[in-house]
């Protein structure tokens, strides 16, 4: 099952990873460490619950003695010494992210291991956006697309928003124009029905026994 959550610093040696695979050619890298601490930024995730992986972790923020206990232990082993532990994480199959700002929203990522694309973990991540700007009180969602990233386009075309603008060159490391994307107001009676029925067709399609929501 997949479960849908906030996202934690556990969490971010995963989010990377995600995001490397997702976007092999943004530089520098996104910092979800500083990110987190932001409070104008909110990220989620979404987790298989069948799964755990392995991720090398930093050793965690202990007092004096705890800290002193754990590097002896460290001795019989290299990476402990120097600071990272092994632990099990759930395993992170995707995530989003979105900054909200005098009454506006804008979606600063979204991304799905490759290896689990086309099973509607795109659209949980971006119904569970919505929801979360509207709680906020967003009274719209925007964001920036690459101009030839068709398959987001597309979702996001699925879910309301429409072109409102390019940028020409935008993007650095090819120049590709970035489009402009905006939701209506996300209160507005046709946003709410047409969000409605995707989120039924989603349940119908994925199963709303598949996934559940923990914020
Ligand atoms: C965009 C992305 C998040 C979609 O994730 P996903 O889990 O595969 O998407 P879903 O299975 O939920 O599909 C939802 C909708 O997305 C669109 N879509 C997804 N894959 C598509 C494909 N290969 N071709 C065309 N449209 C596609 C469709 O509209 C689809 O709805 P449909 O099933 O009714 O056709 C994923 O492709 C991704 O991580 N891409 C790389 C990162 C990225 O480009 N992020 C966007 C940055 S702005």
């Amino acid at each position: 099952m997949y479960c849908v959550r906030m996202m934690r610093r556990e969490d971010v040696a995963q989010v990377a990873e995600i995001d490397r695979e997702a976007f092999p050619t943004i530089w520098p890298p996104v910092n979800y460490q500083r990110e987190l601490s932001n409070r104008l930024a909110r990220y989620i995730i979404v987790c298989d619950e069948g799964k755990t992986v392995e991720v090398a972790a930093k050793a965690g923020p202990g007092g004096g003695f705890s800290r002193l206990a754990a590097r002896l232990r460290g001795l019989f082993d290299h990476d402990r010494f120097f600071g990272d532990e092994v632990k099990t994480r759930e395993y992170a199959v995707g995530f989003a992210g979105f900054w909200i700002m005098a009454g506006e929203a804008h979606i600063t990522n979204i991304a799905v291991r490759k290896s689990c694309l086309r099973q509607g973990v795109g659209e949980l991540l971006l119904m569970v956006v919505i929801n979360l700007a509207t709680e906020l009180k967003a009274r719209v969602l925007t964001l920036e697309v690459r101009a030839s990233n068709t398959v987001a386009r597309n979702l996001y075309r699925k879910y309301g928003f429409t072109e409102v603008g390019r940028r020409r060159g935008y993007y650095t490391d090819n120049r590709e124009d970035g489009i402009v994307m905006s939701t209506g107001e996300l209160t507005s009676v046709p946003f709410q029905a047409r969000l409605r029925q995707l989120k039924q067709l989603h349940s119908q399609g994925w199963g709303a026994t598949g996934y559940r929501v923990a914020l």
